[in-house]
């Protein structure tokens, strides 16, 4: 049985950082500017924006026509607040539908759902009970370059303002014995949770830029599995970027190695390297942007969220076992709900803007700042891989 026991997580692992944490609230930033939006202007976008993607079903339009107006205008003629709008990837299920939720819940976010599949996103959200009118769905499939840049022509041409984008979506194969591959022919991992991220963040940083909102955000989920300084992040095979030799070389198994050090493939390996290059763009992203844009970077780890579909290449003993296993022994274990309240509270809590920052809970749930392993914080690095991931994405 391989107990595959890289998310050997838990709190109980970075107790030691407890002393340092900051208590904070765990209710929602009620975001307060003021929006001056043409509603016709907003709607006749939305409509050329359902034209636009044929992907989208007849049941898929009409969850985009039932999204309210971002704006009201009072009786008085003056302007009224609007709600914040949050891109969250991989909204379907697991952390991203958790998170959606708390921030459609809170009546203050319009979420815009970016999903790879439509119909199972509408699905999720309905059975989460998430109220209609905040929320949208849009399609995003990470594993193709074209998907990402249509999804941001799509967002574009809503007139929508972007406010926070959120970063999530992620694939896990442990158990793969031959790797798979994107529709540029990037290893999967690395291809969906790195190089389509990079791409959509890259290409929708000007909207982020230009939003009227008091606090913008670009949030990378992160995860304790990349960092080699805990035990967790200690389990065999552990994320090593090397000297970036396969992801120079395109990580396409055929004139490069699947691998970013030009290793052989290993599926969890690829995805705590996937981690790394994700912890490591955060930091890219505030050494470039931060100062002129005043834009927030920030990445995280939830905790052990054992009951998510990322485990679902898993073989049926290790999901049976893993929850328990975090629930009781490690107690590293987290809900959905809590984790999606945690990633909610990074979206919109005033008292989490510094920039730069990698979030971590203890044990009573309160945010502190975590290290970030060597490699994780390997400056140097983080300007290679953004370079390198550039030339792969076709920006340079
Ligand atoms: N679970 C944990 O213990 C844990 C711990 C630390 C960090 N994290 C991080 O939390 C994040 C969410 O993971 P999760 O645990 O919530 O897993 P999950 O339930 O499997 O959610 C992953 C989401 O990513 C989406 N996705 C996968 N491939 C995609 C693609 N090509 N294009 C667009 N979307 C795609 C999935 O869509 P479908 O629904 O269509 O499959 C799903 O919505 C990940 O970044 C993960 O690394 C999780």
């Amino acid at each position: 049985m391989a107990l595959q026991a890289s998310f050997l997580l838990p709190s109980a692992l970075s107790a030691h950082k407890e002393g340092k944490a900051s208590c904070v609230k765990e209710s929602l930033f009620l975001g307060t500017p003021v929006f001056d939006h043409d509603k016709s202007v907003f709607n006749a976008s939305l409509l050329r924006c359902k034209r636009m993607n044929a992907s989208v079903s007849m049941r898929a339009e009409s969850t985009l026509t039932a999204t309210p107006a971002v704006t009201r205008t009072a009786p008085e003629g003056k302007k009224t607040l609007r709600k914040g709008n949050v891109v969250v990837t991989g909204a379907s299920s697991g952390l991203g539908l958790a998170t959606a939720k708390a921030l459609a819940e809170s009546g203050k976010w319009n979420v815009i759902m970016a999903c790879r599949d439509f119909l199972k996103a509408e699905k999720a959200a309905k059975s989460a009970g998430m109220p209609k009118e905040n929320y949208t769905i849009m399609h995003l499939d990470l594993a193709s370059l074209d998907s990402v840049r249509q999804f941001v022509d799509t967002f574009k041409r809503s007139g929508m303002p972007l406010d926070v984008l959120v970063c999530n979506a992620a694939v896990y194969q442990p158990t793969a014995s031959e790797p798979s591959y994107t529709a540029n022919g990037f290893e999967m991992s690395v291809g969906v949770n790195h190089l389509g991220h990079f791409l959509l963040a890259r290409e929708l940083l000007d909207n982020l830029n230009a939003s009227d909102y008091p606090s913008r955000r670009l949030i990378i989920v992160g995860s304790i599995t990349g960092n080699t300084n805990t035990l967790a992040g200690n389990v065999p095979p552990k994320a090593n970027l090397g000297d970036l030799r396969g992801l120079a070389a395109g990580l396409n198994g055929t004139s490069s190695s699947t691998m970013i050090d030009g290793g052989r493939f290993d599926g969890a390996k690829a995805y705590k390297d996937s981690k790394v290059c994700n912890m490591l763009m955060m930091q890219e992203f505030h050494r470039r942007y931060h100062e002129d844009f005043g834009i927030t970077f920030a990445s995280l780890y939830p905790g052990c969220i054992a009951t998510t579909g990322l485990f679902r290449e898993h073989i049926p003993l290790f999901r049976a076992l893993f929850p328990p296993f975090q629930k009781y022994i490690t107690k590293g274990y987290v809900s959905e709900e809590d984790a999606g309240r945690r990633l909610a509270q990074v979206v919109s809590d005033p008292s989490l803007t510094k920039s730069g920052v990698y979030w971590s809970w203890n044990k009573n749930s309160a945010s502190f700042e975590n290290q970030l392993s060597e490699e994780a914080s390997d400056l140097e690095k983080a300007r290679k891989v953004w370079e390198l991931s550039e030339k792969l994405v076709g920006l340079a």
